[in-house]
């Protein structure tokens, strides 16, 4: 199977050529097609930052969404190969100094340059596997990269290739919002414990946030989850919190917590644009679960209809989706899982099966040619990478592993201390949580 890329690619010059439809598979954007420092560039000349074309290219990126500047040209024009022999060449010069980190989301034209493969929970602890390489290459977005500076020792330089690989959902909760949002909380329930020593209220992030915001839960009693510990973590917090507020995902939070049994009437939505979130004091103070107004644009794309038409054309099929999709799909779906879970469930299968996905098409397609004995495909027919991970591409790996071997650190992703330090205590606390 091709890679998402070469797909992409194929459908846009079809599409070029004739227009009476013939091309099998479509994707959502053909600008997907051309290199991501096209988009460096109209976001530079635009004054505003962007996510680029892929899945959440409609959503706003916040003013304060880091921007990459021009890639110098001699990697923006060199052919696939070039760029392959560069960075061979860069990473047999760099050796043990440097290690290549890839997402599980990226594209597999970037993927076969990476020593470790994994979830972004994974990815942050196989930095602490490599204590002696003075540079971690995260191709991944942002909050990855923040969370590995953050766990790695303080000379080990982080490094993002692209500046402008964020995550929109990441980007939907803020560190000034979540604040008021925790003052105008804590006007409601105050700020005493119950007769069992439960406080009000214990803040909740998911991975997928800022630093600023893992900080935020270190200080204040809270803890940090992935998709992969939602359940173990709410679990934690319950024992030392009347109610929870979870940012930024409203899907992760609400289908974990459904599933472990808190009613939906319990989980109030937080609009930050919104006094009280856009609730009344009552729904609030009967809460268990307040769940910020965020989502995956590159989840919410999954419908229940696609399941069904799916179990409509392969009887038997498994269908197994990510917790960042809504809950209908989640419910529709034979099981739920992250990243991690979804690989491992289509390993431990013994026979042939046929397994529709709903996650990401760069990971569902790499499953597939890795599985051939399965039947896999995304439950999405439209090929619509998410639009932040497609902003690395080869030419920015062969940029900054260049620099390096010229012993020059570009795209250096630092976390203050001040932020550091109780960033660290949020991600420590849900290392040591245990179900
Ligand atoms: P993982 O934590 O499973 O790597 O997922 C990250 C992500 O961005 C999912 O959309
Ligand atoms: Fe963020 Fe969604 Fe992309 Fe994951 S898939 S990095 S949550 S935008």
């Amino acid at each position: 199977m091709s890679s998402v890329n070469t797909a992409i690619q194929l459908i846009t010059r079809e599409q070029a050529t004739t227009m009476a439809g013939g091309a099998a598979a479509s994707t959502c954007s053909p600008a997907l097609a051309r290199g991501p420092w096209d988009y460096d560039l109209a976001e530079a000349l635009a004054g505003v930052p962007a996510y680029g074309p892929g899945a959440s290219s409609a959503d706003a990126a916040p003013a304060s969404t880091p921007r990459q500047g021009q890639l110098p040209e001699e990697y923006k024009l060199a052919s696939d190969a070039e760029l392959d022999a560069r960075i061979r060449a860069a990473k047999a010069a760099l050796g043990d100094r440097a290690v290549v980190l890839g997402h599980f989301y990226q594209r597999d034209e970037v993927i076969e340059y990476a020593d470790f493969v994994g979830d972004s929970f994974q990815l942050a602890n196989a930095a602490l596997t490599r204590p002696d390489a003075e540079a971690i290459i995260f191709c991944g977005v942002h909050f990855m990269a923040e969370t590995a500076d953050i766990l790695s020792r303080p000379d080990q330089a982080v490094i993002l290739p692209n500046l402008a690989a964020g995550c929109s959902m990441a980007d939907m909760a803020d560190i000034d919002s979540v604040t008021e949002c925790w003052e105008q909380l804590e006007e409601v329930f105050g700020t005493e414990p119950d007769a069992e020593g439960r406080v009000p209220v214990i803040p909740v992030t998911y991975m997928n946030s800022s630093a600023a915001l893992k900080g935020f839960c270190g200080q204040r009693g809270g803890i940090v989850c992935t998709s992969s510990n939602a359940a173990t973590v709410l679990e934690w917090a319950f024992e030392r919190g009347q109610r929870v507020l979870f940012f930024p995902d409203q899907h992760l939070g609400r289908n974990t917590a459904k599933a472990m049994g808190v009613p939906l009437e319990q989980m109030p939505m937080w609009n930050p644009r919104k006094d009280l979130g856009g609730n009344d004091e009552q729904r609030l103070l009967d809460s268990r679960v307040i769940l910020w107004h965020g989502f995956c644009s590159v989840h919410k794309r999954f419908n229940v209809g696609q399941i069904e038409k799916a179990r409509a054309e392969f009887p038997g099929v498994q269908v197994i989706v990510h917790p960042e999709c809504p809950m209908e799909v989640v419910d529709a779906a034979d099981s739920a899982g992250s990243t991690d879970f979804i690989k491992k469930a289509i390993a431990a299968a013994t026979e042939p099966t046929t397994f529709a996905i709903g996650t990401e098409i760069n990971m569902v397609n790499r499953l597939a040619a890795e599985y051939p004995q399965h039947t896999i495909f995304c439950l999405d027919p439209v090929i619509c990478p998410c639009s932040t991970m497609y902003r690395i591409h080869p030419g920015y790996l062969a940029w900054v592993l260049e620099a390096l071997v010229r012993g020059e650190v570009i795209n250096r992703i630092t976390v203050q201390e001040d932020v550091a330090a109780p960033a660290k205590v949020a991600l420590e606390r849900m290392l040591a949580a245990r179900p």
